[in-house]
Order: C-alpha cells, then structure tokens, then sequence
C-alpha cells in the first residue's frame, strides 16, 4: 500500500475519513463537510451512538457531493489523544476500505485543539498503522479470486504542513518493514521454516549493517552447550545459535543483550503434546522473530546503541534419537539439568544462550522473549505478556516502552520459595517444578539461574501474545511480532545518545 501526504485540497472526493473528538465536537473539515451538505453529519450521528469517543467509527454513505464514503473517527479526548489511538484509527481506516472494496483512501488530519501531538506526528502514526493493518501472508495461496484481496492500494493523508507529516512518518517507517519480517517468520509453516532456513533469512540483516554470526551443533557442542543440544538431539534439521550485533552506540557503552526462544516446531519431543492445536507450535518461535525483528529496526533507523540479538533455534522433536525425561545433561554454565519433561525445551535452550552472551559480550542489560509456557496464558489471556526481571528499574522502563506501542506487560513474582521447586534429587535442578502450579514462574526461576552477577534480566513470556486468534486494529488475525516494537522502544527510550 502507498502512503501519501498532501496538503488540504480546495474539495474531496471518494472515500473519505475525517476526525471527530469527544462529544460530538467536529474537527474542522467534518464540520466544513457538515455545513456543506446540509448538517449531514450531524444527522447521521444523530442518528447513531457515535459520540467521537475514541475508536469509535461512523461511516456515511452517498451523503455529499463528490464523497461517495464519509468515515467519521472518533479520537476521543485530544488532551489523552496518543500515538497509538491514531495508528489504531488508521487501522480502522485500512480494514473499512478493504471491507468496501475501495482503492485508495483519503483521512483528513485536521490539528486538535488541546492536543499534545502535532497534525504531522498525528497523521504518520495514522499511516503507520494503517500499514501494519494491511499486512497479509498469503504466499501460499494460489486460488485467491480478486474481490479475495485487499483492495485498498493508496492511502492519502491530507494535513497542513506535509512536509512535517513526512519527516515523522520517515521516522517510523522502518517499523512496518521489520514488523512484517517478523510476522513472515512466525506464519511460515514448520516445513518451510526450519532452524537453517531461519539463519539463512537472519543472515540477510549484514545488509543493514548487523554483523551475524551463525553457530552449528559442532560449534556448540565445543562451547559445552548440552541443555541447547538436547532439544535438538531428536530433529534431522540442524540446531543453531544466531547472534546479530549492532554496535552503534559509544564504544564504552556495555551492550544490551535480546534473546529469543525460536523453537521452529515443538511437538514436545518425547512427552509428545497431544494433536489438537500442536500446528500452532509452528510460532513456538516467535521470541526468536520479535529479536530478529527488533535488530532490522534497530539497524534500520540507525539506533545510537550497541545491542545484541541472540536467538536459540531448534526443533523439538520425538525420534530414536531423541532425549529421554529422565536424561541429565550439562548446561555451558557447568550447572546440570535433569530434564523431566522434554516439553518444557524453552529453557533449555535459553539457558546455554544466556549464559553465551554473558560470558561473550558482558551485557549491562539482558531481556529475553520467550513463547515459554502455556501458563502465562491461563493467568494473563492475551492482553498482557508475563514479566519476570530482578531488576525493578528495568522492568519499570520495560512496561513503559511497551505501554507507549501497545504491547503490554504485567510484572509476574519470583522468589526462593518458588526457586526450591526445581531442586532436582540427582542433579543441579530439574527442568519443571514439581506440578502445574505457578508453571510460569518455575520456568522464569529456572532460567534466572543463568543469570550472572550484577547482570539486569528480564524474561517475557510471550506465549499468549505471539499469536491473536482474532487480531486488532493494526494487527490482522494471526502472528503479531509482539516484542518488535517494545524492544526498540525500550532502546530508544534508554540506551540512545
Ligand atoms: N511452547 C510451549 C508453551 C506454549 C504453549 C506456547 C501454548 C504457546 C502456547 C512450551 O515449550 C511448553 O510446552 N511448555 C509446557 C511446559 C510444561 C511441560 C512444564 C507447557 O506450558 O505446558
Ligand atoms: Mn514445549
Ligand atoms: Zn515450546
């Protein structure tokens, strides 16, 4: 979809979305529209629930002049109007056109009175998130009829000064890119996307710059890594370490660490999962797409930081070669897991990932994505991702990076008690507590065990995120690169100068 920003032009046409505020107050170009046709618009609401309250929408139909489509967005109050409500109006504004079958939309960004945000900063986050809502996988689909596909195919932005919409927009644009590459990844089918293949498609960030570096099972196996190994001991495909480093901050800047869980398949291995649903573990490495995501964004717009990007990525897999629940293996750390439940494999390749970065790259900060236990969802939906830090200064700048891109975090407990529960009889812990109980905060006290001194961690289960069954505004049904967005906030906001 092309975006364009142009200034207002003397009449519009077509299909048309202008801005309303709380309690029916027209912007200026709906109350132009308005005393243009006769107090259509007021009409229409008059004759709706529509208030302007934020999110809500209103379209008119065939109702003045040469608008054949008037859609009426509500922004709510302007003073709480945020960037993420008008890239949730663009959203809105994307799906409403492809709906109606329309080619090209027009939203008029008229400024708000009361409003913190500029019109230009307004009306690139309403083409951002028009953007992100337009996303599709569908390569797979060959029998597609044309009124199958979305229609909309330019999206203009009337505002005042476009040249100042245009500077914003420049700088969130890399955000679509590295959203959409990292949405590919988690929708691609388990056959397509395998531990190589995922390497294979990381490789390609050297282009913006990213050194990466791609470890196979014999160099890991030289570095000691049996926890990581041992997920993949039962897969035909290859297990791989990728790590992808962007230093582009002051040369005294400690980095930040990112991992990701990138399980390419997880049937469970020998505690094999049942059938139902196990397609969906093909995004069992969604951790690992929201890191690679975040490291193209981050070399995309230049960040100022030294960041780096580890991914774990493996198949778990049942096989005659496969670990057995039961197997003792040696972790890089030197500290030995008994591996109870061969589905519990998150943290078993997080930990030898983990424990790599610190003693390779001594990390000031380490924040790891993880689609790690089923649990995270029974306690929090999908409205929120679990966080786990023992570091509250980082999780506070966590939970604020994600509110500001709508990618929400509740901070989970940790604690001895509940570290006492991996104790294991034969060796240095086990790699599940003793029930389901508290399943997410084992999995988290385990992986806090690979935590070195003095390091800041902190762990997202994105279980419950990483996928939408039904999707929102600016995310269609189905992988939403949770983690994406959050992790360049988080460097931004942070560790930019
Ligand atoms: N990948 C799963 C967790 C998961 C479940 C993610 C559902 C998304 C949706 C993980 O590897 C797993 O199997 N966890 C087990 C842990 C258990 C064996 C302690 C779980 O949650 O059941
Ligand atoms: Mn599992
Ligand atoms: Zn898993």
């Amino acid at each position: 979809m092309r975006v364009e920003f142009v200034a207002f032009p003397k009449a519009f046409a077509g299909n048309v979305a202008v801005l309303v505020a709380a309690d029916k107050q027209l912007l200026a170009t709906a109350q132009a529209l308005d005393g243009e046709t006769g107090k259509a618009v007021t009409r229409a609401i008059g004759a709706s629930r529509f208030t302007g309250a934020k999110n809500q929408t209103l379209t008119v139909l065939g109702q003045s002049g040469d608008i054949a489509r008037l859609m009426l967005l509500g922004i709510g109050k302007p003073a709480e109007l945020d960037a993420r409500t008008c890239e949730s109006l663009g959203g809105l504004v994307c799906a409403d056109a492809n709906a109606a079958g329309q080619k090209a939309a027009t939203v008029v960004v008229d400024a708000p009175k009361g409003s913190t945000l500029s019109a230009g900063v307004i009306a690139a986050h309403v083409a951002l998130g028009a953007q992100l809502r337009s996303y599709r996988f569908d390569k797979y689909k060959t029998k597609q009829k044309p009124e199958q596909k979305p229609s909309l195919a330019r999206l203009t932005i009337a505002v005042a000064d476009p040249a100042e919409a245009k500077a914003a927009y420049a700088e969130v644009e890399p955000t679509i890119d590295a959203v959409f590459l990292a949405r590919d990844l988690v929708s691609e089918p388990p056959n397509v996307l395998y531990p190589a293949e995922f390497a294979q498609r990381a490789r390609a960030l050297t282009k913006l710059g990213v050194k990466v570096e791609i470890l196979g099972e014999a160099e890991m196996k030289k570095l000691g890594m049996g926890a990581l190994l041992g997920v993949g001991q039962g897969s035909v495909r290859e297990s791989q370490l990728v790590i992808m480093r962007w230093m582009n901050g002051r040369k005294t800047q400690k980095p930040i660490a990112l991992i990701g869980k990138g399980v390419c398949f997880d049937t469970g291995g020998i505690s094999i999962k049942p059938a139902g649903g196990m397609e969906d573990m093909k995004w069992d490495m969604a951790g690992a797409g929201a890191v690679y995501g975040a490291m193209h964004l981050l070399a995309g717009r230049k960040a100022r930081a030294n960041v780096i990007g580890i991914c774990a990525i493996v198949e778990n897999m049942p096989d005659g070669n496969a670990q057995r629940p039961g197997d003792v293996v040696t972790t890089m750390s030197g500290q030995t897991v008994e591996v109870i439940n061969t589905d519990a494999e998150g943290r078993l390749i997080l930990c030898d990932a983990m424990w790599y970065v610190q003693e390779k790259y001594k990390p000031q900060a380490m924040v790891e994505l993880s689609t790690l236990t089923g649990a995270i969802i029974v306690a929090l939906g999908h409205e929120r991702a679990g966080l786990f830090s023992n570091d509250t200064l980082l999780s506070n700048k966590l939970r604020a990076a994600g509110a500001m891109v709508g990618e929400k975090l509740w901070r989970m407990p940790l604690g001895p008690k509940y570290d006492k529960l991996i104790d294991s009889e034969i060796a240095d812990m086990r790699n599940v507590g003793g029930g389901r109980d508290g399943g997410s905060i084992t999995a988290a006290q385990f992986l806090q065990r690979f935590v070195q001194d003095g390091v800041a961690w902190a762990h997202l289960d994105i279980a419950g995120m990483a996928w939408s069954g039904k999707g929102d505004n600016t995310t269609p049904k189905g992988a939403t690169a949770f983690g994406v967005r959050l992790l360049d906030r988080l460097v931004e906001d942070n560790y930019e100068k």
